[in-house]
């Protein structure tokens, strides 16, 4: 039953079951994909599709049938096929995906049971995953695929003899057996569609029947109508002429949430074809097939207009958008980045297509941030019509989207060339005339000014080439395209991605029994399939819950003059306002002694700060009533932003971090060259998929408080709260169950986040639930920090480095916060380089901006990329190939010493990279690559190799620690709990594998809860890849110390169970307290809590540039092939061979997940997420529309990972390594692929192949890179004549 509050609510909200995950609320990310089933009039069918809950409002649903992914399979019931192969693939990490990528796989094979590859694609390219890097989603749907469209569906499933290799490195190892299969195939659950729902009778019925009246919803603050047919809805648009028409609500949804339209009038869908006609209400996905259709079965020439509007539509948005969005929507939001127009224009359409004769071409273009499911930058529809049989142009049209507020039609410049010859003098008249009529401000809103007016030249161009190209096909006398320009005609393939993968097998002595190194699948992964699996907003609503909203600073540094929050608590539902005032402790947050104000007091240093909170009945009313608090500001200065106007300003925060080795100032002057240059990283988003959030609840007794709370450091979270609310922290309880994703991102801010909603806990006495949204987590949360490295290198002719000074400036933003990265950039800045003359210095800027934190890799991948980048310019200038720089330069003796002076072998480095380089045939590819390029004029590849060597574990040793308890219970099953926290990277898998080796168990008895603060005290966060290494340490020796105890009854009773032996151990322990013993001399076999502070001590001697920072060095190497297109700067990753080493794998399948998840996100760094800033210090990428992680199409889709064979590593469990953080700079590969093929277009110019590229290499970057005419057409304008739309920070 709807309440009338709900009328414009989504779906989302109301189906009330907590599998639909609710990730972004705009249609960008997925995780609420629902199938839509409705009987379709038209074609006596039912039509099943997906949608995003999050924009379906609930009134649209009228006669349909909606299935969640609860509907479809369950653990208690029956798992449904696509549910068990995600999960035993391993394609489910922390899960918050899981459900919407299955849903969207279960969509597809109701309409199609034998699916092809390209049409998974299709079906995820609307599904974001953060985790998985997506290859694993792919392996486990593909088994849905008919075998002969499924390529290597079983890769060699067989274990294999490593092949004898001949590197000197490998002469001692002994042979091992590999494995190359990562999951079974056998006994999965065959797809049986007779065991699908079926669409509900009364609905059939009901769709049966002509509508014969329209529908109407009336509620207190909106009405809705759906009109029966189009004379209706003109009558309607008569009697409400206010009222804006929603079809798929796909541009309006979002706006309904903000600007609380009173009233709306819904039309459902009425399909109108007639030959191709389509009616405007016909979605964008029925348009795909009506277009396809007329491909497939009408003349070509007769279908170029539909092959163009195909060519734009596989690209927009995603599956689910298109099934929700229609043509009308398309047009009629008159947005210029929305795709249809530029081509339906050109096409002469109003809203027909229509293809009027053979002598006519079309084509469509778009570049965006992403290729698949993003917003054009620019997009582009063209289409010229010739006299028949010649090339004299009879009409032309072009049209452009995003150059402007706008479609723009370029009139002037088609009339102008109507009458001519198409040919090189009609291309340089219209280049020019297109110059001057796209007019584009240096401030257009959007910046990327330059790169927008090339865009418009550089698609003219390759309208021009395809038009050449087929008329002299047709045999028209036109000049000839050369051979080496065809390929710019060819945009780039989508594919799904594939790869090998090898890992070596346990040893023949282990145990069958025993868990340890097989690739067992995420222990919840079955639940995260199902829907089951609970987060903390999928936690039932408590009796009395409130919901708190944040109300934050729109200013960058201003003082607080005023707060005025009248308006919002005079509104419905509204229960209080909470600011500094209102903290019963203290308003502040410490880390290592510095603070962090929980609300602004006094002033605010940055746009997003905390300044009070509204707490109300529910989300929509303390979301609305936020909204309505007045604060008043002074502004104050400075006020700056950027990294340069920090050095300017000298604004560092301290400690400012050195580190040196050797003499490096007297090493410049023997060296035969100098040089300086510079390399800008941007930051980046965590944009895990969970935003941040929490449950407090008062227990009303001794003020004990409880959190449901997504922190991966429960510990400190407690803490804050406590002091906070001045109360200790044992009566203080943070559960946390599991997290959608973390990345270092919930260590921090959710500690504030969860002081203030334990402080409007307290005073109101009731239970309240913070939920941030996206758009609001992006801007209060921050993310990595971005860096500027400064340096200067000194080489000789041969390509040694022999001194380099490197200056890192980091962006710190307004508080210290994690920003101690700094020092493990500083201590990562040699990678596997022996420079024996290295000095880095750490300087981080204070801004005002938010605060930046830690994330995955913690400083590392910045630090790494630094001196890659060092390497790689010093190859350029010796003209060596910088993978022979990387070698000359390599850490070599079996005994080496860091820039820090911590021992370590290089040998499994070494032995990475050549085997690396060995399995990618490095060498045999560059030759192939050199001759593509000669071949190819427009399209371009690169190759690029780097080793790693990266630190794990706390420089700051005593968060080198963990903690585990371990339960038996009669019954013979276990209960383990530990200090890690499960975000999805498989600690709990790994603590289970490791408790059921120790105490001879399996898997399936042995549990674990959740991480509780009650449960295991003081835990260090679950961060620096060391989570495993700390707690899996702490689990087996909590089990060996019960095994040490239950062994006297085990040899009393060796012919008993397990389950018998728990029984009788806990029967002594009952005697023994009869008896009056103490439990430390007979034991207390069932329940033991272990601190554990295993291997090398770690600890930094700053002053001094020494100490053994780490524990042990995990290695790897990874070698990634690109193509760009030098007219658009789009570019595709072709190839990754990864090969890595984690010591003795604990779970090979987790350990891979682990490197591709991690890799996809380096992608994300080095190629496309952008954060942009105003001039006034305001986030504007705020959400997945204008922030883009990595979708499918951006992984590689030949991606191999092997883990090296006869690793070890004696410093942690069961020889093996920590893994989370060091992947993601092995994407930096990628980077340096991408400036190789960038350098080769330069070449071809003449132009020189040293050159600035800042990370990200984004589309806007690699296109200005190759410099060329069109880019000439663009000059930038000059620093300061104008005022930038964003800045880089
Ligand atoms: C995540 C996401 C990604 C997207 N990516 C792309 C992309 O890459 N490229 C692209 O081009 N678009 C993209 N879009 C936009 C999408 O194509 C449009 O939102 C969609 O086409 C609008 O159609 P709708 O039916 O949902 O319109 P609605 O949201 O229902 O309405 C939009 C506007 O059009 C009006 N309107 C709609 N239909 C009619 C009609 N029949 N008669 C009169 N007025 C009407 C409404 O009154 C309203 O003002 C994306 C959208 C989302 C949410
Ligand atoms: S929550 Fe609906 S698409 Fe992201
Ligand atoms: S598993 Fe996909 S987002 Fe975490």
């Amino acid at each position: 039953m709807l309440s009338q509050n709900h009328l414009h609510v989504s779906l989302l909200y109301i189906v009330l079951l907590t599998g639909t995950k609710y990730g972004c609320g705009g249609g960008g990310c997925g995780a609420c994909t629902v199938m839509v089933s409705k009987y379709d009039q038209l074609n006596n069918r039912v039509l099943h599709y997906t949608v995003n809950a999050c924009l379906q409002p609930i009134c649209t649903l009228h006669g349909a049938a909606v299935v969640t992914v609860e509907g479809i399979g369950s653990t208690k019931t029956k798992l449904h096929p696509v549910q068990e192969r995600i999960a035993k693939a391993h394609g489910s990490q922390c899960g918050f995906c899981t459900p919407g990528m299955v849903m969207s796989m279960y969509t597809l094979l109701r309409n199609k049971p034998h699916p092809t590859m390209e049409d998974i694609r299709e079906a995820l390219g609307g599904n974001l995953c953060r985790c998985t890097g997506y290859r694993p989603i792919i392996d486990g749907f593909k088994t849905f695929c008919d075998v002969s469209n499924a390529f290597n569906l079983f890769p060699q499933a067989s274990c294999l003899i490593q092949r004898k290799n001949d590197c000197v490195l490998n002469k001692y190892l002994i042979p091992c057996q590999i494995s190359e299969e990562l999951f079974h195939m056998d006994n999965v659950l065959p797809l049986d569609p007779s065991q699908d729902l079926i669409f509900p009778p009364e609905l059939m019925i009901m769709g049966k029947k002509r509508a014969c009246g329209s529908l109407c919803f009336q509620g207190d603050r909106l009405k809705l109508i759906s009109p029966v047919d189009l004379t209706n809805l003109l009558e309607l648009k008569t009697e409400y002429p206010e009222a804006p028409v929603v079809v798929g609500n796909t541009t309006i949804g979002i706006n309904l949430l903000l600007c609380h339209l009173l009233f709306v009038i819904y039309l459902l869908c009425v399909h109108v074809h007639a030959g191709v006609s389509m009616g405007a209400v016909c979605t964008l996905s029925s348009l795909k097939e009506e277009m396809e259709r007329a491909v497939r079965e009408m003349e070509a020439e007769r279908t170029r207009g539909y092959q163009a509007l195909l060519q734009t539509l596989q690209c927009l948005a995603g599956k689910q958008i298109r099934n929700m969005a229609t043509i009308g929507g398309n047009i009629l939001s008159a947005n210029p980045k929305y795709d249809l127009n530029s081509v339906l224009a050109a096409l002469d359409c109003t809203l027909q297509v229509m293809s009027k004769g053979t002598w006519e071409f079309v084509s469509a273009f778009r570049q965006a941030q992403r290729r698949e499911f993003a917003f054009s930058i620019v997009n582009a529809g063209m289409k010229v019509l010739f006299r028949e049989g010649t090339n004299i142009v009879e009409s032309l049209n072009i049209y452009y989207g995003g150059v402007g507020p706008t479609l723009v039609k370029v009139g002037r410049t088609c009339q102008k060339l109507v009458g001519r010859s198409w040919g090189e003098d009609l291309l340089a008249d219209a280049c020019r005339l297109l110059e001057e009529e796209v007019e584009l401000s240096d401030s257009a809103h959007g910046g990327k000014v330059e790169y927008r007016k090339t865009l418009t030249t550089s698609f003219f161009f390759k309208f021009y080439m395809q038009v050449l190209q087929e008329l002299r096909e047709r045999d028209v006398n036109v000049c000839l395209l050369p051979l080496e320009y065809l390929s710019a005609l060819k945009p780039f393939k989508n594919e799904v991605p594939q790869g090998h993968h090898s890992f070596q097998l346990v040893s023949n002595a282990q145990s069958s029994q025993d868990p340890v190194g097989h690739p067992m699948m995420h222990q919840a992964a079955f639940h995260q399939a199902t829907g089951e699996a609970q987060y903390y907003d999928d936690i039932p609503a408590v009796q009395g819950e409130l919901f708190v909203f944040m109300v934050t600073s729109t200013r960058a540094h201003a003082k607080i003059i005023n707060i005025d929050p009248s308006e919002a608590l005079g509104m419905t539902g509204v229960v209080t306002f909470l600011s500094a005032g209102d903290v019963p402790g203290q308003n502040r947050r410490m880390l290592f002694n510095n603070p962090e104000e929980l609300f602004a007091e006094e002033e605010v240093s940055c746009v997003g700060q905390i300044i009070g909170a509204v707490v109300a009945e529910s989300r929509e009313q303390a979301r609305r009533a936020a909204q309505m608090v007045k604060v008043t500001y002074q502004d104050l200065l400075p006020v700056f932003f950027t990294i340069e106007e920090a050095i300017q300003h000298q604004s560092f925060f301290d400690p400012k971090r050195k580190l040196e080795r050797g003499d490096v100032d007297k090493a410049f002057e023997t060296v035969d060259q100098i040089l300086e240059d510079e390399i800008y990283l941007g930051g980046q988003e965590h944009f895990y998929m969970e935003t941040q959030g929490l449950i407090a609840v008062p227990k009303g007794e001794n003020g004990e408080l409880e959190l449901f709370v997504a922190s991966q450091h429960s510990a400190y979270t407690q803490e804050v709260v406590g002091i906070t609310l001045g109360i200790d922290s044992n009566k203080i309880t943070c559960h946390v169950r599991r997290l959608g994703g973390a990345f270092g991102g919930k260590v921090m801010k959710i500690a504030s986040l969860s002081a203030i909603t334990a402080t409007a806990a307290v005073k109101t006495g009731r239970p309240v639930r913070c939920v941030l949204e996206r758009g609001d987590d992006m801007l209060i949360t921050s993310g990595r920090h971005p860096f500027l490295g400064k340096y200067k290198v000194g080489y000789n002719n041969d390509g040694t480095i022999m001194a380099a000074d490197i200056t890192y400036y980091s962006n710190g933003g307004c508080t210290l916060n994690e920003s101690l990265i700094m020092e493990k950039a500083l201590l990562h800045m040699d990678n596997g380089y022996k420079i024996p003359n290295l000095r880095g210095r750490g300087l981080v800027c204070k801004t005002y901006l938010p605060s930046y934190t830690a994330f995955r890799g913690f400083g590392g991948p910045q630090g790494l990329m630094v001196m890659e980048s060092v390497l790689h310019e010093v190859a350029v200038k010796c003209g060596l190939p910088p993978q022979k720089v990387r070698e000359i330069n390599m850490y070599r003796e079996e005994e080496c010493y860091t820039h820090h002076k911590q021992l370590f072998s290089p040998r499994d480095m070494l032995r990475c990279w050549d085997e690396c380089l060995d399995k990618a045939g490095y060498h045999d590819r560059l030759q192939a690559i050199q001759q593509f390029n000669t071949s190819n004029r427009w399209k371009k590849r690169g190759i690029s190799a780097v080793p790693m060597k990266f630190g794990v574990g706390f420089s700051k040793g005593f968060f080198n620690q963990g903690a585990a308890l371990v339960n038996i219970y009669k019954d013979g099953s276990v209960l383990v709990a530990h200090g890690g926290t499960e975000m999805g990277q498989g600690i709990n898998t790994k603590a289970l594998q490791i408790a059921s080796r120790i105490l001879k168990v399996p898997m399936s008895s042995i549990h674990i809860k959740e991480t509780c603060t009650g449960n295991v005290p003081n835990a260090a966060p679950s961060a620096a890849s060391f989570g495993t290494d700390a707690v899996g340490m702490a689990v087996k020796d909590a089990c060996e110390k019960l095994m040490r105890r239950l062994k006297p009854f085990m040899e009393n009773h060796p012919k008993y169970t397990w389950q018998q032996w728990t029984v009788i151990t806990a029967m002594a322990r009952f005697t023994a307290l009869i008896l009056g013993t103490s439990r430390s001399q007979v034991g207390y076999p069932n329940a033991v809590t272990v601190w554990v502070s295993r291997g090398p001590h770690t600890d930094m001697d700053w002053e001094n540039s020494e100490g053994p920072a780490y524990y042990y060095f995990t290695f790897g190497a990874c070698c990634s092939e690109v193509e760009i297109d030098c007219l658009t700067g789009d570019h595709k990753n072709l190839r990754t061979d990864i090969v890595m080493d984690v010591g003795r794998s604990l779970n090979p399948a987790l350990d891979i997940g682990q490197i591709e998840g991690g890799f996809v996100q380096g992608i994300g760094l080095y190629t496309i997420e952008e954060l942009q800033f105003s001039l006034e210090g305001v986030l504007m990428t705020r959400g997945p529309s204008q922030y883009k992680i990595p979708a499918l199409c951006d992984v590689p889709p030949q991606f191999n990972v092997h883990l090296l064979a006869n690793a070890q590593n004696p410093h942690a469990i069961y020889r093996s390594k920590g893994i989370g953080e060091p992947p993601v700079f092995l994407a930096s590969t990628i980077f340096f692929a991408i400036k190789e093929a960038v350098a080769a277009a330069r070449r071809e110019r003449g132009l020189g192949d040293s050159f600035p590229l800042s990370s990200p290499a984004t589309a806007e970057r690699i296109r200005m890179a190759c410099e060329d005419q069109f880019t000439e057409m663009a000059p930038s304008p000059k620093k300061g004549t104008f005022k930038p739309w964003s800045i880089n920070i």
